[in-house]
């Protein structure tokens, strides 16, 4: 396409798009009202809760979850970039210029949590690196907006609601509510904007992008497993903030229906049939924390911790 594009100062052109797009060029207005001083906020909690006071084993079990956030954060950070520069449509091209500020600010303020926190940082699981590197290998922009903004976010505003309630260590929970409000804008771009894309993929496409889906939530699944333990350490019941997760992005990927209720090409929903399986899945799978498990279950759910540490270590090994 020629460049300048004349046509973003054409006043038809810029009626139709203010009455498609208003709601998507609002989240960039939003997000320069709400932008907050990472340094300050994070300096006036720590003088507030007077630093932060834990024992080691809740330390290390919150660097481990939270370098999860830390990188997903500096993947955010890239993906939105990305977006930024390959979105032509001006509004959304905002809305994802303003989430990269957010994104820097969310990096920047999560390394200095954990730097005060005073612990070595882990690497990056395998099941979240795997996530991670193929959203910002892939040149897709409908990957980068399924995956980041609908799939990843969600979880990640899941993560924090749960965190912030939890009170495990203050100045952490009281840092979570500005992350969850970020996170929550990012995830209506993509609810807003992929549609667009999505009208005109081929069924092709649309059976890849499902399979995506699956690909992603699987990894996820299995990540999970693997800090189970440091759920377990910090008092965070992972079934309930699983069951959480699934109702946020149930909720998110109703939003993707038209005005006529119809299901975008692509796009995993779960029908009210399969919303019942998921939760005896994750019953099954995430015990309810304190819960009576019988002892065959307890067996097969110990395995799977143990093959989430297979699965990670060849999926280190091959990163
Ligand atoms: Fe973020
Ligand atoms: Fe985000």
């Amino acid at each position: 396409m020629a460049w300048p594009p004349y046509r973003l100062m054409e006043r038809d052109y810029l009626a139709e798009a203010k009455q498609k797009y208003e709601r998507i060029e609002r989240l960039y207005h939003v997000g320069h009202k709400q932008a907050w001083d990472g340094k300050q906020v994070l300096k006036d909690l720590l003088a507030k809760h007077g630093g932060i006071h834990l024992d080691p084993a809740k330390k290390t079990a919150i660097a481990q979850i939270f370098s999860t956030i830390l990188w997903g954060e500096l993947a955010a950070w890239s993906i939105s970039a990305d977006l930024a520069l390959q979105l032509e449509d001006t509004e959304a091209k905002m809305a994802a210029t303003i989430q990269v500020f957010d994104e820097a600010r969310h990096f920047y303020t999560m390394r200095d949590y954990l730097l005060e926190l005073g612990c070595e940082i882990p690497k990056l699981d395998g099941y979240t690196h795997a996530v991670l590197s193929s959203l910002l290998d892939t040149h897709r922009l409908v990957d980068k907006l399924l995956g980041m903004q609908l799939i990843v976010e969600s979880i990640a505003v899941t993560l924090f609601k749960t965190v912030a309630q939890a009170r495990i260590e203050p100045v952490l929970s009281d840092l979570m509510p500005y992350f969850e409000r970020d996170e929550a804008r990012h995830v209506g771009l993509g609810v807003l904007y992929l549609p667009k894309l999505l009208a005109k993929i081929s069924p092709f496409e649309a059976a890849r992008l499902k399979l995506l889906q699956l690909k992603i939530v699987t990894l996820i699944g299995w990540g999970t497993h693997l800090k189970t333990p440091y759920f377990v350490q910090l008092g965070i019941d992972s079934n309930e903030s699983f069951r959480r997760g699934m109702r946020l992005n149930r909720e998110v990927m109703e939003g993707l229906r038209s005005a006529e209720g119809e299901e975008p090409p692509g796009v995993l929903i779960g029908a009210a049939s399969s919303e019942r399986f998921n939760d005896l899945a994750v019953d099954f799978f995430f015990p309810r924390l304190g819960a009576d498990v019988p002892s065959w279950q307890r067996k097969i759910v110990s395995v799977i911790e143990g093959l989430s540490k297979v699965g990670d270590h060849a999926l280190r090994l091959a990163a």
